[in-house]
């Protein structure tokens, strides 16, 4: 557990591991064959190479972890830091005369995002499917963003790892903020398994636009339905960083709407939300939010 632990914090500790016992093995045989070759004894080598593979392998790890945070040598990572300042140094917000109070206004509804989290088969497309629907019947401007279908496109090039995981839910956010700038009510259905990064697009956002909905259903559960199959896939190790199994999921503390999909049914639970939401809409209208 605490090897995981620590893997997971930081990846690059597992590479200097793999590093150091494949450069002892190499060294190792190295010593040995030069010690029989100059002793002519193969025991004498044998027992230089013993006792030098656990001193040197200590040493190796210590030493490449060390040279690991030296910039020495390595002007890119200087140079990629003072770009990524660079970017955006000579930039500043435009504002334009529509602002998203006079979309609000000709739309008569204010604007928010629905941040669906849970795991996969948890059943947040169902109901960010059903919320959708609601709204476009009552007239509302909507529109559903989907972990699959962003996937598919303008996130492709993204992986499962927790960074690429991370830039999925911040380009999500910027784009659901940019959605309720433009009038829209906004429904995200992303597993967003990490707290941090929820935050992060709940800042991005702006808290008061944010409704997080915890789709809450039991890891055994959503392995059973195992809709698309990628639960067998992950015990079967053919998927690798698969939430709940070998990539973990951090449920919200405080989600403003917690649904429990495996004991509601999809009609129930899309009430419920609906049921905020227009609880919700209506205070921010009664305080002017859309003015
Ligand atoms: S997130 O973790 O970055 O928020 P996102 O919601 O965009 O994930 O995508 C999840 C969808 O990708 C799942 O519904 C599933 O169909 C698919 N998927 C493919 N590989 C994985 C994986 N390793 N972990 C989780 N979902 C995966």
């Amino acid at each position: 557990m605490f090897l995981e632990k620590f893997f997971i914090k930081d990846p690059s500790v597992k590479r200097h591991v793999a590093k150091t016992l494949t450069w002892r093995l190499v060294g190792t045989i190295d010593t040995i064959m030069l010690g029989w070759i100059i002793t002519g004894n193969p025991a004498t080598g044998l027992t230089i190479g013993g006792f030098e593979i656990i001193t040197k392998m200590i040493l190796y790890y210590f030493h490449e972890r060390i040279w690991f945070r030296v910039n020495l040598g390595l002007p890119n990572r200087e140079k990629r830091k003072k770009n990524k300042e660079a970017n955006t140094k000579n930039i500043s917000a435009q504002s334009f005369k529509i602002s998203r109070s006079h979309r609000n206004l000709q739309n008569h509804h204010t604007s928010l995002v629905i941040w669906f989290t849970g795991l996969s088969g948890s059943g947040k497309s169902t109901l960010a499917n059903g919320v959708e629907q609601k709204l476009f019947s009552n007239g509302i401007k909507c529109y559903a963003l989907d972990g699959d279908n962003v996937r598919l496109g303008i996130n492709k090039d993204l992986d499962f790892s927790d960074t690429g995981r991370k830039e999925n839910i911040r380009r999500v956010a910027e784009i659901a903020k940019l959605m309720a700038d433009a009038g829209l009510i906004v429904i995200a259905s992303f597993i967003s398994p990490f707290k941090e990064d929820r935050e992060i697009a709940k800042k991005i956002i702006g808290e008061d636009h944010f409704i997080e909905v915890f789709v809450d259903c039991p890891l055994e559960v959503c392995e059973q339905r195992d809709v698309k199959g990628l639960y067998k896939k992950a015990r079967q190790g053919t998927i690798k960083e698969f939430t709940g199994i070998s990539s973990p999921y951090e449920a919200p503390d405080h989600a403003n709407i917690t649904i429990h999909s495996n004991n509601a049914g999809p009609g129930e639970s899309i009430q419920q939300i609906m049921s905020y939401l227009e609880n919700k809409m209506q205070i921010m209208e009664q305080e002017g939010a859309h003015i």
